[in-house]
């Protein structure tokens, strides 16, 4: 059971579940069956839970495992942008909650670190009739509150290993503020100012870098991001290619 119930603003539709396979394919179903913007899904525990690129998501009880369905009238391609406001917003939010002098950090695409260890993952999924024709996104947000595995070709953390909240109704309520603030500044202005903040807290920004994309590692420096948040990446011939989609491999982070 849910013990804690978080205090959202108005926008939010929560419903808050004790066990399910993914809140995704909740949110997934939810939208195919016309829930508005705003819907978000909240478990305390997933048998199913997904990661980017096909890859298992593990979410013991105790962890923050939610989605949340949007409908914005966009483009699939600007939609996708989207991913960088809750990535931001949950850095805000997670720093509020770790202890003075530990700070997040933030991954292309879609992760957020601290102390180079992941704490937290994003995954974007779009239901789209079209190129250019958006039916929602949902934003699945999965975070690391008290336990992390062990298992992973990467490091990670949890808040509590870190020294921060154990509490993951506290972690849903400060990103649930701070992701609203951010929706209103893309949505005013657009993903500039968004891009510019979150390339401040990113993490190997001008350094050299490695993407693995399926079959192939390109090597280079990371220059940016471009106005749809592809990876800018410099090689030494001079040359500059924009990933999409990939596994950013920073220098000092396995
Ligand atoms: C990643 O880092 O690969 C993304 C992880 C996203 C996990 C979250 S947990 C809530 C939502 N439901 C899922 O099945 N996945 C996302």
């Amino acid at each position: 059971m849910i013990l804690t119930e978080p205090r959202l603003a108005p926008f939010y539709r929560l419903a808050a579940l004790d066990k399910i396979d993914s809140t995704n394919s909740e949110a997934q179903r939810r939208a195919a069956a016309g829930a508005p913007a705003g819907t978000l899904i909240w478990a305390r525990q997933q048998t199913a839970g997904r990661g980017r690129r096909g890859r298992a998501w593990q979410s013991p009880p105790g962890n923050l495992c939610f989605s949340l369905l949007l409908r914005p009238a966009v483009t699939p391609a600007v939609a996708a942008t989207l991913g960088f406001v809750a990535g931001l917003a949950l850095a805000t939010a997670i720093d509020q909650l770790l202890p003075a002098g530990r700070r997040s950090e933030l991954k292309w695409p879609n992760d957020l670190l601290v102390e180079g260890r992941k704490l937290a993952g994003i995954l974007l999924e779009a239901g789209a009739s079209g190129p250019s024709r958006l039916d929602h996104l949902i934003l699945g947000i999965g975070v690391n509150v008290v336990a992390y595995p062990t298992d992973l070709p990467y490091p990670a953390t949890s808040l509590a290993a870190c020294g921060g909240t154990a509490d993951a109704a506290a972690v849903l309520e400060a990103f649930a503020e701070r992701f609203l603030d951010d929706l209103r500044t893309w949505q005013a202005a657009g993903f500039a100012p968004i891009r510019a903040a979150w390339l401040a807290r990113a993490r190997g920004v001008g350094e050299p870098v490695v993407v693995r994309l399926d079959h192939v590692s390109l090597e280079g420096r990371f220059a940016g991001l471009d106005e749809q948040g592809a990876l800018l990446l410099d090689a030494d011939d001079g040359t500059q290619r924009a990933v999409t989609a990939g596994d950013l491999f920073l220098p000092g982070i396995g």
